[in-house]
């Protein structure tokens, strides 16, 4: 190994991560992206990655039930991830910007279907690992404090009741001019939750050395506040935040 690409690697590894999983609407992505920006971290949307990948199975006509194709379509996504002046993330998949039409409730039921195969996620890993750079990362998903960075330095599980969800999931939509039915939220809520909980590789579930929050009751504000303050005890957060 070149004395570059062995420096390269060592930083790797030496960024601190902090991990946010959580359900479907638990407003991971709203707190991961202002987290990132206190701390001056990179993010990962790790759901969005899976998202692309059931996009591009639509244009590539490959069944969302087709393993073996999901596969190899995955570990040769050509997708590009930006950050756009407004602080918005811009996704390029095959040089089409698909940021938009990503965000839509069928995408996501996609990209809860592909997530179940365990060899789309395995195939995936390495993909989500890059994102680890220095100074650092906040990686959203599912299976970030789990699987992907299990020794992230910290850890949290962002949780709200299913009610809470469906609203903020219907306020969301309704803002980025999609039309949305609360009803219809809900139960694909309840029905996402059950899958991403249940699939037999990497389910949905706190990691053992996780914080738990429920932000039932508290606002994206509040959570931030909360976890900023909880990185200023985490060591190698800490150090960061006092330089
Ligand atoms: O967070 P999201 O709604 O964009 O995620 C879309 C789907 O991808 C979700 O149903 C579960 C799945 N997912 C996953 O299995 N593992 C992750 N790390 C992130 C998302």
């Amino acid at each position: 190994m070149s004395r570059e690409v062995e420096k390269r690697s060592a930083a790797k590894v030496a960024a601190p991560v902090l991990t946010l999983d959580g359900p479907t609407a638990s407003g991971k992505g709203t707190v991961a992206h202002r987290l990132a920006q206190a701390l001056g971290f990179h993010v990962l949307d790790s759901g969005s990655l899976y998202r692309v990948l059931a996009l591009a199975a639509e244009h590539h006509a490959v069944s969302l039930d087709n393993a073996p194709a999901l596969q190899v379509l995955a570990a040769h996504l050509d997708v590009q991830f930006s950050g756009d002046a407004a602080g918005e993330t811009r996704i390029v998949l095959e040089g089409e910007d698909v940021s938009k039409v990503l965000r839509t409730e069928a995408c996501g039921r996609s990209a809860s279907l592909v997530a179940a195969l365990p060899d789309v996620r395995l195939a995936l890993l390495d993909r989500q690992r890059a994102f680890r750079e220095a100074p650092g990362l906040v990686a959203d998903g599912r299976d970030m404090g789990t699987v992907v960075f299990p020794d992230a330095c910290l850890k949290i599980f962002l949780t709200a009741s299913v009610e809470e969800r469906a609203q903020r999931r219907y306020r969301q939509l309704l803002d980025k001019g999609f039309d949305a039915s609360l009803a219809a939220l809900s139960d694909d809520i309840r029905a996402r939750d059950e899958r991403d909980t249940q699939r037999s590789v990497a389910p949905l579930r706190p990691a053992d050395d996780a914080i738990v929050l429920d932000s039932t009751d508290m606002t994206a504000d509040d959570v931030v506040r909360r976890i900023m303050e909880l990185a200023r005890h985490t060591p190698s957060l800490g150090r960061r935040l006092q330089a």
